[in-house]
C-alpha cells in the first residue's frame, strides 16, 4: 500500500474534482477572506490525512471485541480487511463494511434521489424536495420561491455530510450552496429543512438494534476569541485526539448556521455562551452523541423496518429528524432523510457515555455467521 502523505487527499482527486474544489474554495474565500480560508483548507487536509488510519483502528477494535463476544476467531487479511470464523462458518469484513446487503441494493440506496422517491412512494414521511442539475438550477430557484424556508442543498450521491448546506433562505445563498454541493455531484437535491433532533437508527433484519441522538455541533465562547479562532482551536484539539475522526469544516453550512443565530465568524461570544457551529450533524463530536435507550414506538420501528425493506436492505442506518422519537413519523411530523446501506458502525460506539453504547457489531456478526 502506498504511504499516505499530507497531500494524499489532493493526489486522489481527478482534474474535475480539483476544478470543482477550487470553485467551492474561491466561493468560500470571497465570504471569509483568504487567510481564514487557507487555514480551513489546512485543517481539512490534516483531518483527511488522519481519518483513514483512525477509522481503520476503530474497525479493528469493534470486530476484535465482537468476535470475542460470539466466540469467533479473527484474522487480519490486510489493514482493515478481516476474516472472522466460527466453526464451519466464515465471513469477511472491510473496515465496517459487511456481507449482508447486495451490490444492487447498495447502489440504489446510495442514490439519494432514487431512494428518496422509493421511500416517499411507500408513504414514509420525507422532506418536500426537488432535484436538479447544478448546471441548470432553475427548478431549485422555483422551489425556493414556492416553499417556506429554510432549505437544505445536498449532492445526490455523497456521504458524511459532504457538500451539504443547511439554512439556505435567499437565492444568493442557493447559488453558493449549489457551487459547494457540485464539488461532489452535478445532480443536486434541494429540500425543506426539518425541525427536531437528528437520530441514527440501525435496522438489522427488520429490527431496530440501536438509536443514537446526534446533536448539532456546538462551541462555547471564552469572552476573548472570535468564532473562527474557537473553531480552529477545536480542530487542533480533534487532530490531537486519536478517538476523533472528523474536523469541523469551515464552510457555507457553518456560515449560514451562524447567520441564523445572528452571529458571524468574527463574533466574540461571551464566556460560557454556547452556540451552534453547524447544522449538518455528521461533524459532531463524541460528546454530542447519545445512546437512546428508552423504548421507541412500534410505529417508528415499523417506519424504519419498511424503509429498509423497500430498499432491499438487511442492514440499514436511517438518518431521521423528529421532535419526538417515541412517536411514529406521521404523528411526530418527523422525516427520513436517508437510508445508509453501508452503515458506519462507529457512530454507535462513539457516544458520550461509552458504558451505555450498544455493541451493534455483535448482533451483526451473529447474523453473518448464522
Ligand atoms: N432536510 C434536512 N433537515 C434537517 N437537517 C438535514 C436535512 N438534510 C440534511 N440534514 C443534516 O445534514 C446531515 C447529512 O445529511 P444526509 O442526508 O444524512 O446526508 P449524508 O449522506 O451526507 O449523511 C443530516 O444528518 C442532518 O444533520
Ligand atoms: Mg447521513
Amino acid at each position: 500500500m502506498t504511504p499516505r502523505g499530507p497531500l494524499t487527499p489532493l493526489a486522489e482527486m481527478t482534474i474535475v474534482d480539483v476544478w470543482r474544489e477550487l470553485a467551492a474554495r474561491v466561493s468560500l474565500a470571497r465570504a471569509v477572506g483568504p487567510i481564514t480560508s487557507w487555514k480551513a483548507l489546512r485543517d481539512d487536509l490534516a483531518s483527511a490525512h488522519v481519518r483513514v488510519t483512525r477509522r481503520r483502528d476503530v474497525a479493528d477494535a469493534i470486530w476484535t471485541e465482537a468476535a470475542a463476544e460470539v466466540g469467533a476467531s479473527l484474522t487480519t487479511l490486510a489493514p482493515g480487511f478481516f476474516e472472522i470464523r466460527k466453526d464451519e462458518k466464515a465471513t469477511r469484513v472491510i473496515r465496517e463494511r459487511v456481507m449482508l446487503n447486495d451490490a444492487v441494493s447498495i447502489e440504489i440506496a446510495e442514490d439519494k434521489r432514487l431512494s428518496r422517491r422509493l421511500i416517499a412512494e411507500s408513504g414514509i414521511p420525507v422532506p418536500d424536495w426537488c432535484d436538479f442539475d447544478a448546471r441548470d438550477a432553475r427548478r431549485g430557484y422555483e422551489f425556493l420561491a414556492r416553499q417556506k424556508p429554510p432549505f437544505v442543498v445536498k449532492p445526490a450521491t455523497a456521504s458524511g455530510g459532504k457538500g451539504i448546506t443547511t439554512n439556505v433562505r435567499l437565492p444568493s445563498e442557493l447559488r453558493r450552496a449549489v457551487i459547494t454541493a457540485a464539488r461532489w455531484d452535478s445532480q443536486l437535491m434541494l429540500e425543506q429543512q426539518a425541525e427536531g433532533d437528528v437520530y441514527r437508527l440501525l435496522v438489522l433484519d427488520g429490527e431496530v438494534v440501536d438509536l443514537v441522538r446526534r446533536l448539532r455541533p456546538r462551541l462555547t465562547g471564552d469572552g476573548e476569541s472570535t468564532i473562527s479562532e474557537l473553531l480552529l482551536a477545536e480542530n487542533r484539539r480533534r487532530l490531537a485526539d486519536p478517538s476523533s475522526f472528523v474536523g469541523l469544516p469551515l464552510d457555507l453550512d457553518c456560515l449560514l448556521t451562524l447567520k441564523a443565530q445572528g452571529l458571524g465568524l468574527r463574533s466574540v461570544p461571551s464566556r460560557g455562551v454556547t452556540f451552534m457551529v453547524r447544522t449538518v450533524t455528521n461533524h459532531n463530536g463524541e460528546m454530542e452523541n447519545e445512546t437512546v435507550d428508552d423504548s421507541i414506538s412500534e410505529e417508528l420501528q415499523a417506519d424504519a423496518a419498511s424503509a429498509a425493506e423497500i430498499l432491499g436492505l438487511r442492514l440499514a442506518a436511517l438518518d431521521i429528524v423528529t421532535q419526538d422519537h417515541q412517536l411514529g413519523l406521521q404523528e411526530s411530523g418527523g422525516v427520513v432523510l436517508e437510508v445508509n446501506p453501508v452503515p458506519a458502525l462507529y457512530h454507535h460506539y462513539r457516544v458520550v457515555d461509552r458504558s451505555r453504547a450498544t455493541k451493534v457489531a455483535v448482533p451483526i456478526l451473529r447474523s453473518l455467521l448464522e
